[in-house]
């Protein structure tokens, strides 16, 4: 364990992404930051190796991004890990797609600890195996004090169902009188999904040249600047991430202002 903390905690960036670190914490730094993490099936496959050796390698570049993200001061970071959809993949790569938090979070929870890191969750939990549930509920108790930067997984996420489910629950309680109609408002109805209490998303990033949503974040990524980037998941790096900050950083957002 020692070993694994000594190397989070070896900031050893070359001089060029150490510089430019520190020119994007200069400036506004976007609080926070969704991944579409895509891909991980075609890295395996240009290697010829099974799709579930790309989700392996993916798992690495997790680590790396997280550690970055809380060093250059991003408040939350969303990772699409899982949707509601890719329940329809086949049944081998389904199951090792569930043991993923595990395996991360059996290696790096003491890491996230220590780095002040709060694990939290959007998806459906109940429907996810017991044990991807135990690991990812036990990593959201040992964490919920922390303050740095929250970790948040969507997993077995989908934004279809998420504003049905808020709608259903948002006409439930107007008509049991707990919400009166008339006061209801977007900051409202916001509380009434799984991402309530987290801001809306500045930034959103998608590898593997795929210029969609899949089903991610409807609602919360009205005003989002968007990234996309050919790059495949587990070959994403450091000066990915660092480039799609930087020109979010020049990019005029003005939620319809002028
Ligand atoms: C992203 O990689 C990971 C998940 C969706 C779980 P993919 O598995 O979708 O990789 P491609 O898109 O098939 O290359
Ligand atoms: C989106 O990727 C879901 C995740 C990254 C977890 P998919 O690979 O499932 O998306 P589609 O099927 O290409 O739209
Ligand atoms: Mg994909």
């Amino acid at each position: 364990m020692l070993n694994k903390l000594k190397l989070w905690k070896d900031k050893n960036h070359s001089s060029n992404l150490r510089e430019r670190i520190i020119a994007i914490r200069n400036q506004q730094v976007p609080s926070h930051v969704a991944i579409i993490m895509d891909g991980n099936g075609r890295w395996a496959k240009k290697r010829a190796l099974p799709r579930i050796a790309g989700h392996h390698e993916g798992m690495k570049v997790v680590r790396k991004i997280t550690k970055l993200a809380n060093e250059l001061g991003i408040n939350t970071l969303t990772l699409y890990a899982f949707s509601t959809e890719n329940w329809k993949r086949p049944k081998n790569e389904v199951d090792y797609l569930m043991k993923l938090p595990e395996e991360f979070l059996g290696t790096f929870l003491p890491e996230l600890i220590d780095e002040n890191v709060q694990v939290k969750m959007i998806g459906y939990k109940d429907k996810l195996p017991e044990h991807t549930r135990r690991s990812i509920e036990k990593a959201m108790n040992e964490t919920q004090n922390n303050t740095g930067l929250i970790l948040n997984f969507a997993l077995n996420y989908g934004s279809r169902a998420e504003i049905l489910e808020a709608v259903k629950r948002t006409v439930t309680d107007c008509k049991s009188g707990i919400m009166d109609i008339n006061e209801l408002n977007e900051d409202l109805f916001s509380n009434y999904l799984m991402t309530k209490g987290l801001e809306d998303p500045d930034l959103l990033i998608r590898t593997s040249g795929e210029i969609r949503l899949s089903n991610f974040m409807l609602w919360q990524l009205a005003y989002t600047e968007f990234w996309f980037t050919d790059v495949l998941w587990p070959d994403f790096e450091e000066k990915h991430l660092l480039e799609a900050i930087e020109v979010f950083q020049n990019r005029q957002r003005r939620f319809g202002g002028v």
